[in-house]
């Protein structure tokens, strides 16, 4: 009954991202229109059923919950979710319970954060130039940001940055962010901009592949490869003149998903078994149609065997840039 959960290639579900609102305080260029219709409140899944999917998730050997957006802090409640998933870390079935924000209203919920057993956070920061963050984000201001940086690392969480890398906009200052970073203490990802989603614009524009990224840095670091992995898709590797790690997510020019272990669901309870996929299983529909646990973990098996051999993001101009229709946000990344 409390079987694992593998897929029809052996891969083993071991980590769930849960997206809590496909709602955010900004408007990444790469991530979403100016103008965005949202989900109505109405669909969203409850807390209380978030909590019920997660622990299903949990009893079928699911070790690590990232809680995504949108943003999710803008989620009305998050902090108390977020408690309540901590029984699985406190009775050990659960290695870790972390989120992906883009650290906005960070200042306020940190501590809050902290003590219910958040250890690592990834927060987003494209870039370290006030102009073309507002630029970018559409609307944000830097420094507030910045102060969610610093009151996570005050309250003792491990934060790793995420930086979309972008031809023309970040490009010259990628290097620049990864020595700050380092010297922060803050470990450092670089991710290829995936076409999730009409931005209004075209990504292709700004792709950058990491590729030439990673060369830029190694004429000028030595970069020794890492075996580890944090169970995402980031390939890592020791930077040894700073001392920390550098990451690097290349969907597109080298995709990751022989090893992938993770599922995502949705703030409406869709359960998307690939980033790159429109395939899912509504089991937002089973839980709302019986309190007991049985047909969600039959969902749950099903779901398995629908997953994936992979995702084809593929950045072409004009009409085919947009793989999927969703937008990042509503998968949770
Ligand atoms: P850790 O490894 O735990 O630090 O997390 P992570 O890097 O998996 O998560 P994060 O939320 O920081 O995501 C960073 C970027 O990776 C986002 O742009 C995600 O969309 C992307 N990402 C995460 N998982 C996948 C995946 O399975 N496939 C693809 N293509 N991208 C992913
Ligand atoms: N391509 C790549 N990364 C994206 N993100 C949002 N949209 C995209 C996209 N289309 C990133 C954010 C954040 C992470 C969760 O996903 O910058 O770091
Ligand atoms: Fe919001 Fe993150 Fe998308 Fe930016 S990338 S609009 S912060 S969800």
């Amino acid at each position: 009954q409390n079987a694992p959960l593998v897929d029809k290639f052996g891969r083993h579900v071991t980590y769930l991202r849960i997206s809590v609102t496909d709602r955010c305080d900004f408007r990444c260029t790469y991530c979403m229109a100016e103008d965005m219709t949202f989900l109505p409140r109405t669909e969203i899944l409850s807390l209380e059923e978030i909590d019920r999917i997660a622990s299903a998730f949990v009893r079928r050997g699911v070790r690590k919950l990232r809680l995504t957006g949108g943003e999710p802090l803008v989620r009305r409640g998050i902090v108390t979710l977020v408690e309540r998933l901590s029984r699985h870390l406190d009775s050990g079935d659960l290695d870790e319970l972390t989120l992906t924000s883009n650290g906005n209203q960070l200042t306020k919920h940190a501590a809050a954060l902290a003590n219910a057993g958040v250890k690592r956070i990834n927060i987003s920061l494209d870039t370290l130039d006030p102009e073309l963050f507002r630029k970018l984000t559409r609307w944000g201001d830097l420094s507030r940001v910045m102060a969610g940086i610093d009151a996570a690392t005050a309250v003792g969480m491990h934060v790793k940055l995420n930086a979309v890398a972008l031809r023309g906009q970040n490009e010259d200052e990628l290097e620049t962010m990864m020595t700050w970073a380092h010297g922060r203490g803050h470990d450092m990802t670089f991710i290829e901009t995936m076409p999730m989603g009409d931005t209004g614009e075209d990504r292709a524009d700004h792709y950058l592949p990491l590729s030439i990224v990673r060369s830029r840095i190694a004429a000028r670091y030595t970069l020794t490869p890492l075996a580890i992995t944090t169970g995402g898709p980031a390939r890592y590797f020791q930077v040894e003149e700073t001392g920390r790690r550098l990451g690097f997510i290349t969907p597109l020019t080298h995709n990751f998903c022989e090893s992938c272990n993770r599922v995502r669901l949705t703030a409406t309870g869709q359960l998307f078994m690939c980033l790159g996929q429109e395939d899912r299983s509504d089991l937002k529909a089973i839980i709302r149609a019986t309190p007991d646990d049985t047909d969600l973990d039959a969902a749950l098996d099903e779901a398995m065997t629908r997953k994936p051999k992979g995702h084809d993001f593929l950045i072409a101009r004009g009409a085919h840039s947009i793989s999927t229709p969703r937008h990042m946000s509503v998968t949770g990344g």
